[in-house]
């Protein structure tokens, strides 16, 4: 069952009835200012950090879900009926409905009561503000005399404490409103010199701005008092719970078009600038009114948007197929590309799931995105990767996330997660091969933030690769720390208290549990290390690295390797995980993908072994699950993992971050079609004819499919945010259809199902645009190029003449 369509030629998701099975959501703004909106209108906004920036209120796992949003209300004051045309929050019948989820922007439209209504809503480049434009039509035969009211509900900026600090923030909220205009100023008084303002393009006959005035007392947002009544109280909020609400009065002929603006922005004012007069208590204005005044005109709205699509425009241009599949072109060239700016821009902060407040920036999670991000804005990766880096600590270890606003490592949900630091080499590699910017490794860069212990790049690096030699276990495997890329696999934890979080409680000296997984990672970022350190020209460390991965590959294969696939971990008993001698979790994917992916186990057959033991154990219709069999009940030395119940996240879901590695695998060994087949089983478009057992949008990816063992086998959760997003666009563009950034040029080495008659790719790389044309003339993988009309040995396009900008490659596969 489908809730909508895809709109490809626009680029858009359209969703065509408003009670989808979990709201559906987009991100508005690219930049600072970013909002999230469901397909309901419901969502916040907030600038820079969705924890302390917080601009409006929402209730996570509210009742009705997803109520707070972005709301209109349209009342007809003849008849005293009042409707909201994004449905939520009154959810009257509309006669018609229709969200547009496009790219960084939502259109959320209806007819009720004869009424036309459409919403645009987005956020201008450059701007720290979000327009909502509202075009209304009289569809009736005669006037329509209406009255429109706004509502947001503000949030005192630290969403953690507004939702919890009752006592204080009960007696903080101010607000001013002046020439229509509702200014947010809790706290300005005192030690912030940032505000909230929300604007109209007409004149309002009234406003609101404390909560339970607007609403009325125990009354909600599905029946407003002063919508009800018609008129708005002209409350200021002192104390309680400021919101803004206009209130404008329109007549419209039969067949009349209205717009109406409304603009809601996040501004700061110089410290020694705040107040106007001086000395008095008022917002200075003088510094935001230009802006008000210059997007309140419907000329400036619409060549903002028109730049907001060209941006986008720009973005994905970088990397365009054409293949025989609907699914994949839909995915590579408009939504997974898409989804990584998501996921680049917000790391694991606010999504549906995701409430904002807990989490910063993973270290782990936002080198990882780097790698699906690189190509699309090198400059905004280069500073991510410093920015990350500079987080790093002397020892090579780091913080699990840090804090956007202040860039400074925090390490409130735990540290020590012993892969941590070798994400960071998989991320310049990927940064460099893209640019070729080698600068970037020259760059001198602080530990812990501190100034003064500045290092280049490339020592923190090295520091990276020698964290883990440092910390090697018993069978010389790296010990796994806290944890690693499993955050739930928490083999030095032995937690029996109720509550006491998995990420931070430790009871074992952490010298005995090793990961093979992270010996896997290990061999690839030793391997990309000697690489980065052979264009540098460091033949010998480049030579030292090799030694480091080959030793670790061998110790994986003697110690790692279960006969049939490879071993998950040894536990603090020295135990094995993930093997056949254990009774539950006996195939984990993660070692599976990561070793092949680091070249493990290619040659003598292995590899070969292991997929075929995914393929029997753990490919399922819905995705590939995490392990075999679910943990039944909770095992005291194995931590969060077994805490779930079977099925779900950590516990034997797909947990599809880990797929694409599979996929990966797979075209490393030359199966094609095994590749592409498991890249659809959870590509989000397939999946779509589903959306009532899949639930989460149909255009991004969501981080879990509950599992097998699941009762509800095949529902998705988290969507947005998740590293699958960068996984599975790396698995398809660049090992699947195989066109992969090299040091020395761009590599195209195709793994297409056999009954692909060939693609086309258009590829911006290093600026230079290649028009790349494959095609099948046999079944096999073997690369054939022809570069501009001339055969070019080995499957890597050299770089053209400096004046070339655009260069023609046919590839042959045989
Ligand atoms: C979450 C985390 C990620 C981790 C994964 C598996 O997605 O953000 O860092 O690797 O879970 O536990
Ligand atoms: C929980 C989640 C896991 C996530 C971790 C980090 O353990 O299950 O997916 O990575 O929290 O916060």
């Amino acid at each position: 069952m489908q809730y909508g369509y895809f709109d490809d030629t626009r680029r858009e998701y359209v969703i065509t009835r408003p009670d989808t099975p979990l709201p559906w959501i987009n991100y508005l703004g690219c930049e600072a200012y970013f909002g999230i909106i469901s397909n309901t209108a419901g969502g916040y906004s907030f600038y820079r950090d969705a924890r302390l920036r917080r601009v409006t209120r929402y209730r996570y796992n509210n009742v009705p879900l997803d109520c707070d949003g972005r709301y209109i209300y349209l009342r007809d004051n003849d008849t005293g009926t009042f409707w909201s045309p994004s449905w939520q929050p009154t959810r009257h019948n509309l006669e018609e409905y229709v969200c547009r989820h496009g790219l960084g922007y939502t259109v959320i439209g209806s007819v009720c009561k004869g009424v036309e209504a459409q919403t645009r809503y987005f956020v201008p480049l450059g701007e720290s503000l979000e327009i909502w434009q509202l075009t209304l039509t009289n569809r009736r035969e005669e006037v329509a005399d209406l009255s429109i009211f706004s509502c947001v509900e503000f949030a005192l900026w630290d969403a953690q404490d507004d939702a919890t600090n009752f006592q204080r923030n009960f007696n903080t909220g101010e607000v001013e409103v002046e020439d229509g205009v509702i200014y947010h100023k809790t706290e300005y008084r005192e030690r912030r010199n940032h505000f909230a303002y929300f604007a109209c393009s007409e004149k309002p006959t009234g406003f609101d701005t404390q909560r339970d005035v607007f609403l009325g007392p125990y009354r909600g947002w599905d029946s407003p008092a002063a919508v009800e009544r018609g008129q708005s109280f002209n409350s200021v909020a002192h104390g309680w719970s400021p919101i803004g609400s206009h209130h404008v009065k329109v007549r419209l002929k039969p067949g009349e078009t209205r717009q109406v603006i409304f603009l809601l922005g996040y501004h700061e004012n110089p410290k020694d600038r705040k107040f106007d007069p001086p000395g008095s208590q008022q917002i200075n204005k003088e510094t935001v009114k230009p802006i008000t005044e210059k997007y309140l005109r419907p000329g400036v709205v619409d060549e903002a948007f028109e730049a907001l699509c060209v941006y986008w425009d720009g973005l994905l241009s970088v990397y365009q197929v054409q293949t025989p599949d609907v699914h994949t072109n839909r995915m590579v060239n408009v939504w997974n590309a898409y989804q990584c700016v998501a996921t680049f821009n917000l790391s694991r902060s606010a999504s549906f799931f995701e409430s904002g407040v807990g989490r910063g920036m993973g270290f782990r999670d936002s080198n990882q995105d780097v790698l699906g991000f690189a190509h699309a804005m090198p400059e905004r990766a280069r500073e991510r990767i410093l920015d990350l880096a500079s987080t790093q600590l002397e020892t090579g270890g780091a913080y699990h996330q840090y804090q956007p606003l202040t860039k400074r490592g925090n390490d409130e949900i735990g540290g020590d997660f012993n892969d941590d630091p070798l994400w960071l080499v998989l991320s310049v590699a990927a940064y460099l091969k893209e640019t070729g910017d080698r600068s970037i490794l020259d760059e001198p860069v602080v530990y812990e933030s501190r100034p003064g212990t500045e290092q280049p790049l490339y020592e923190h690096l090295q520091r990276s690769i020698q964290y883990t030699l440092d910390r090697l276990g018993p069978h010389g495997l790296p010990l796994i720390g806290r944890a690693d890329w499993n955050d739930c696999l928490n083999l030095n934890t032995f937690s029996d208290s109720p509550g006491e979080s998995f990420q931070i409680a430790t009871s074992r000296d952490g010298k005995v549990a090793e990961s093979v997984f992270i010996g896997g990672l290990f061999v690839l970022a030793a391997r990309e290390m000697a690489a980065i350190a052979g264009e540098c020209g460091l033949a010998e460390d480049a030579r030292r690295y090799l030694d480091e991965a080959a030793k670790i590959e061998a110790v994986v294969l003697e110690h790692g390797w279960d006969g049939e696939w490879f071993l998950r971990a040894y536990d603090d008993f020295g135990q094995k995980v993930g093997s056949r001698e254990c009774e539950e979790g006996q195939i984990f994917i993660e070692p599976q993908g990561m070793c092949i992916s680091a070249g493990i186990g290619l040659d003598d057959g292995q590899a070969d072994r292991a997929l075929a033991s995914v393929k029997e154990r753990l490919a399922t219709p819905h995705g590939i699950v995490l392990h075999q069999p679910a943990y039944s009940r909770y095992y005291l030395h194995l931590g969060e993992i077994s805490s779930y119940p079977p099925g779900y996240k950590e516990n034997a879901s797909v947990f599809c971050h880990t797929n694409p590695w599979i996929v990966i695998a797979e075209t490393m060994l030359g199966n094609g079609d095994q590749a592409h087949d498991y890249y659809l089983r959870i590509n989000p478009s397939a999946r779509e004819g589903i959306s009532e057992i899949h639930r989460c949008e149909p255009y991004v990816y969501a981080q879990m499919i509950a599992g097998r063992d699941a009762p509800t086998y095949g529902e998705a959760k988290n969507s947005w945010l998740t590293g699958t997003a960068t996984w599975n666009y790396v698995a398809i563009t660049q090992w699947i259809l195989g066109i992969r950034p090299a040091y020395r040029g761009l590599q195209i080495a195709p793994v297409i199902p056999t009954d692909w008659p060939g693609f086309e790719v258009t590829r911006l790389f290093r600026g230079v645009t290649y028009h790349i044309s494959v095609e099948r003339a046999g079944k096999g993988n073997e690369v054939s190029l022809f570069v501009d009309g001339t055969r070019v040995e080995g499957d890597i396009v050299p770089s053209p003449a400096e004046d070339q900008t655009e260069v023609h490659v046919r590839v042959v596969l045989s």
